[in-house]
């Protein structure tokens, strides 16, 4: 059988990237899947591709950082597919600055998405996960949120701020059966960080004792693994997906 078959996973950020790869990973290993992205172009596109796999699949767009937004969609969600098996709070963004120079909005606009958005979607679903006594949080963090990095204050803030909120929650629900982890990847190549250039790729290379960049896909196989029947004793863990970078 495959390992999430009859699940229902919701998975935010998935138009693309990280998102898009925890997607059809997820549909590849039986489950259907809510597709949440920030536009509806984004999300219909992913969810026609998971269709195309033979498994069930809707496309919503949600700005994950605005209250009255997610809970309109946790509503639908609810009532469309029925239940939800796994949440994946992956929709991030970076508005990368030095502290001197960083605006507030820059600060906001990273806060709001990655920590506020997860909070929000999590809440969201607690009542369902509580009563059917199950469910799956799987929070992607950063290894930044572990270390820090100049420049991203606002993101390391973020992602540490996560890293605070899947261990809270994995106590506050943890005697309901429902586990919460986070994944913290180093450097995957995606959008966010084709932006990088040249000098700065070589110099990050060198402090992957892997000496390769993370695939979106390496980052699926440790959510699927954190969803599935192997992940049933795991919980507060914050696994790093990194090529060896923090250890
Ligand atoms: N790429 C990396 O090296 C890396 C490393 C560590 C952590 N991460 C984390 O992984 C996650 C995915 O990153 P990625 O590299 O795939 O980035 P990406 O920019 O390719 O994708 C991010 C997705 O989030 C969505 N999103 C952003 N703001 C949103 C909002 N307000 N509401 C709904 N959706 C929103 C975007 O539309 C996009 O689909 C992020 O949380 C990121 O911080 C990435």
């Amino acid at each position: 059988m495959s390992p999430l078959s009859n699940q229902i996973a919701v998975v935010t950020g998935a138009g693309r990237g990280i998102g898009r790869a925890i997607a059809l990973q997820f549909a590849a290993a039986g489950a259907d899947v809510v597709c949440v992205s920030r536009t509806a172009e984004n999300a219909t596109r992913i969810a026609a591709e998971i269709q195309a796999l033979g498994r069930r699949s809707w496309g919503l767009a949600v700005d994950v950082s605005d209250p009255a937004a997610v809970t309109a969609a946790a509503a639908t969600i609810l009532a469309d597919a029925g239940r939800v098996d796994v949440l994946v709070n992956n929709a991030g963004v970076t508005r990368d600055g030095l502290l001197m120079r960083m605006s507030e909005a820059d600060w906001d606009a990273v806060l709001n998405t990655n920590l506020r958005g997860a909070f929000l979607f999590t809440k969201a679903f607690t009542r369902s996960f509580l009563k059917q006594r199950s469910g799956r949080i799987i929070n992607v963090a950063s290894v930044i949120g572990l270390v820090g990095n100049a420049g991203q204050c606002n993101y390391a803030a973020s992602k540490a701020g996560l890293i605070g909120f899947t261990k809270s929650v994995a106590k506050e629900l943890a005697s309901r059966g429902i586990t919460c982890n986070a994944i913290a990847p180093g450097f995957i190549e995606t959008d966010m960080t084709a932006a990088l250039d040249e000098t700065m790729r070589t110099a990050l290379l060198q402090q992957i004792p892997l000496n390769s960049f993370g695939k979106a896909e390496d980052i699926a196989q440790a959510a699927l693994y954190l969803a599935g029947p192997g992940g049933c004793y795991v919980t507060g863990q914050v696994l790093t997906v990194d090529g060896g970078m923090v250890m």
